[in-house]
């Protein structure tokens, strides 16, 4: 064998080992589902259970939202990073670029949407009243003229107690646990909040507190916000929303959730 045929020789070995090696590496890669492309960063207040909160044991991040926003970053084969943000500020914050979208049971309003885009709505919901276990005197949101009433700052709660004329007080706070923990210390009469955070916090309190009579009485449909004009990304998450809810899976964390015990309409 002369050299030149040896090295020829060598050089389609090699070539070969390395063609061989592509194929089996690309067909790796196409068979590994779904294929992570990306990050996706979401803000959220976590203070808001059983939508966002912090697991106390494993400082995770858990809830309804982060099990939806997952599911919905599966889809796109995005990997979901959870940005945990302040709620008076999380608009400021998405406009700013600290995170590309967020996910925080944030009611779609018009006000908002001069501010965000709004992904379809994802949960159907409202606003009621959490009062203590003895109080006979609440029964709908009129009933809030003369009495301290606590919300979480720049919350539709906060919004509709804003609408009541003649409320003594109202108390804003940073995050809707500690607007909730007023009502139970008797700082405050009332909490204006979304129903089924008033649900949990009621069944963390058995006995303590209650819902005002009327029940909820505000419709809202909570959406993901995304910047003004990311329609892409906007498009992007629908596509996978909607995925996500024709497969089961968005009936599966519901369930995992909040089981039949709500009184909600799922968003159609
Ligand atoms: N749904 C209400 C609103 O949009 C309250 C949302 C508060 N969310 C939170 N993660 N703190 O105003």
């Amino acid at each position: 064998m002369s050299k030149n045929t040896l090295v020829a020789l060598v050089v389609v070995v090699v070539v070969a080992l390395g063609i061989g090696y592509w194929l089996n590496n690309r067909s790796a890669q196409e068979t590994a589902q779904p294929r992570v492309t990306g990050v996706l960063k979401v803000g959220s207040d976590v203070t808001y259970p059983p939508f966002e909160f912090v697991d106390e044991k494993t400082n995770e991040f858990k809830g309804f939202d982060i099990d939806l926003i997952n599911a919905i970053g599966e889809v796109m084969g995005k990997k979901i990073e959870i940005v945990n943000t302040a709620w008076d500020g999380i608009i400021p914050g998405l406009l700013n670029g600290n995170y590309d979208a967020l996910i925080s049971a944030m009611t779609i309003t018009e006000e908002r949407a001069q501010a965000v885009d709004f992904s379809d709505p994802y949960f159907a919901t409202g606003q009621v009243i959490v009062l203590r276990a003895d109080n006979t005197s609440i029964r709908t949101p009129k009933d809030l003229e003369g009495k301290v009433v606590a919300v979480q700052i720049g919350t539709t709660g906060d919004f509709e107690a804003s609408k009541v004329k003649g409320v003594k007080k109202i108390a804003r706070f940073n995050t809707t646990p500690e607007a909730l923990q007023e009502v139970l210390n008797g700082a405050a009469d009332a909490a204006v909040v979304d129903e089924l955070v008033a649900r949990e916090f009621i069944k963390k309190n058995p006995g303590a507190v209650k819902l005002a009579e009327v029940g909820v009485f505000t419709v809202e449909y909570y959406g993901i916000a995304v910047r003004k004009g990311d329609d892409e990304l906007r498009k992007e998450i629908n596509r996978a929303l909607a995925t996500v809810k024709a497969s089961g899976k968005y009936d599966e964390i519901y369930n995992k959730w909040f089981g039949t015990e709500t009184t909600a309409a799922k968003s159609e």
